[in-house]
């Protein structure tokens, strides 16, 4: 059987595809770098945004490999309902049950045969099994990403994450330093730690002391981590980045916003005061270190005023770089209640406006 696996999404979706794909080698699969090759196509899905999920619907569409699948967030969002909405789809996989793969595919290779159309969900499980990061398989040569927490409970309130990624975990720091240690025997220098909110990282160490112990690794020439929760990330770990020695000086730190009245109603925990504040800090104790973010415009309820507070805000921080998206609203999240007010256009208005200014910006830093 040749597979095929297309991936959408963040970081952590990426890395997941590395986990299915050593996972399915492991257990004999042959991959192929071209779906009209492959007998089975596997969707690792995003559904951050109601965009993310259209792109994947209609590259479903245009699919004709004997069995196809969806992995990823969009599993956990739809379920068995995306058999409704996308017939031609053999199995649905979540994100902490992906080590089932290779048996769901021989069960529907083996109905295929038979003639008999036959549906598989595997949407449940609570964690994932560790095992599963411990394949060695990497889609780049010298840089690898290590999952160091699973999942989210921050309820922001336009976030779909905390409902297809569910609990947060945090892994074990053997099981992390292990990781790195095998990655860096297969010629790997360069590592970037992962999860949804890294500061709250904890197990029997905290974050902190997750990056003192991984720059000490023998043989890893550079590190870095995301992504950050004004929230959680706190002076101590500015102190902590600038005594790591390898670690890359670069803090993901999303804003959302600019405006207390829309980050109180995202749930954020933090206030534009608090939020200057951190990257004033920042900036003293982490010489040269660079900073980027995450805005949302168009909130429900965001008013011409509000959007200035946080064009305001870009202006003032000078990020080195800043990823800009229009509020989409989702399913299971507490904004789906609110009434998304702010017409389409007046969100790509927002949009490009805080486009303009950030691209003046990264041009003159
Ligand atoms: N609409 C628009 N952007 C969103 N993000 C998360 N949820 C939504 C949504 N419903 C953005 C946030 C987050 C980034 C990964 O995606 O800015 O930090
Ligand atoms: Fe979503 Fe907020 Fe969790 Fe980030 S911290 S994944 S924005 S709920």
């Amino acid at each position: 059987m040749k597979i095929f696996l297309q991936t959408y999404g963040c970081q952590m979706a990426n890395r997941d595809s590395e986990v299915i794909i050593g996972f399915l080698i492991k257990e004999g699969y042959k991959i192929v770098d071209d779906d009209k090759k492959a007998d089975v196509v596997i969707f690792n899905t995003c559904s951050v945004r109601q965009h993310a999920e259209d792109r994947v619907f209609s590259a479903i569409g245009a699919c004709h490999a004997k069995i196809i699948g969806v992995a990823g967030c969009m599993a956990n969002n739809y379920r068995e309902a995306i058999f409704k909405k996308a017939p031609s789809v053999d199995f649905v996989i979540g994100t902490r049950d992906i080590n089932k793969i290779p048996k769901i595919i021989k069960e529907i290779e083996k109905h295929k045969k038979n003639k008999q159309d036959k549906k598989i969900s595997e949407t449940d499980a609570k964690f994932r099994e560790d095992e599963i990061y411990h394949t060695g398989y990497h889609l780049t040569k010298d840089h690898a990403f290590v999952v160091i927490s699973e999942g989210c409970e921050n309820y922001c309130s336009y976030c779909i994450v905390p409902y297809v990624r569910g609990k947060f975990r945090s892994r074990s720091p053997e099981e992390i330093i292990k990781e790195i240690k095998d990655d860096i025997g297969a010629g790997i220098s360069r590592i970037t730690l992962l999860g949804q909110n890294v500061n709250q990282y904890k197990s029997n160490i905290d974050f902190k002391d997750l990056l003192y112990m991984v720059n000490k690794v023998e043989g890893l020439k550079q590190f870095d981590f995301m992504t950050s929760h004004p929230k959680d990330a706190i002076y101590a770990l500015f102190k902590t980045m600038a005594e790591c020695d390898k670690l890359i000086k670069h803090l993901h730190l999303p804003v959302q916003s600019g405006s207390n009245r829309i980050l109180k109603s995202m749930n954020r925990g933090y206030t534009k005061e608090h939020y200057l504040g951190l990257v004033k800090k920042y900036r003293d104790i982490v010489k040269g270190g660079v900073i980027s973010t995450d805005i949302i415009v168009g909130f429900p309820g965001e008013t011409e005023e509000d959007f200035k507070e946080t064009y305001d805000l870009v202006k003032k921080v000078k990020f080195n770089k800043a990823y800009i998206f229009k509020y989409s609203p989702r399913p299971h999240t507490k904004a789906l209640n609110f009434v998304d007010d702010v017409p389409k256009q007046e969100k790509e208005r927002r949009h490009g406006l805080i486009l303009d200014l950030q691209r003046e910006i990264s041009k003159k830093k």
